[in-house]
């Protein structure tokens, strides 16, 4: 068991039924015990120390709290964290490698892809879905696929600039 995380409302710590789940979080299973209405963004920011997904309304709304969940693209503050047990999370954290950036993050660098950044995480992985199901998307695809995700700072031009940038450097990497 790597990770703890229990999360108790004030004065009824004896009654709160918990669970134990375990997750494979960045290609590492972790552990943890939570109540059943916790959901899987404050698990991932307040359970497991991973603040790099970001909530930013908590109603399913501004796409900051993307991860992928098995492969698949989803809003982490829509989901309770006991689905997740025995399910692949993929956060921002695992996006580099341990030497270097990966390519979206050096195409959101490139093409000044974010202002504040609050909203960048969840692009960020939005992005790595649409790539890996589509290597090579057009402008209008890659609008679609990040239409789930708001930029309060509205810098989407650049955004899309620096996703078709990570699909040309993915696709000279081969
Ligand atoms: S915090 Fe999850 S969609 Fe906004
Ligand atoms: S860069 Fe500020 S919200 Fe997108």
């Amino acid at each position: 068991m790597t990770s703890l995380f229990q999360e108790v409302s004030p004065g009824a710590a004896e009654e709160t039924p918990t669970r134990q789940i375990t997750v494979t979080v960045n290609g590492e299973s972790r552990t943890a015990v939570v109540e059943p209405r916790l959901v899987l963004a404050h698990l991932l920011r307040n359970g497991l120390n991973m603040t790099g997904t970001h909530t930013g309304c908590d109603t399913s709304n501004c796409g900051a709290c993307t991860v992928l969940f098995d492969g698949k693209p989803v809003k982490s503050c829509t989901m309770f964290a006991v689905q997740a047990d025995g399910h692949e999370v993929m956060t921002v954290e695992g996006l580099a490698g341990p030497s270097e950036l990966h390519a979206i993050q050096e195409g959101f660098k490139e093409e000044h892809g974010l202002q504040c950044g609050f909203c960048t995480p969840g692009m960020m992985m939005a992005s790595k879905a649409l790539l890996d199901e589509n290597p090579s998307p057009s402008e209008d695809e890659i609008r679609w696929a990040l239409s789930g995700n708001l930029c309060r700072c509205t810098g989407y031009q650049n955004i899309v600039k620096a996703v078709m940038w990570a699909a040309r450097k993915l696709e000279d990497q081969g």
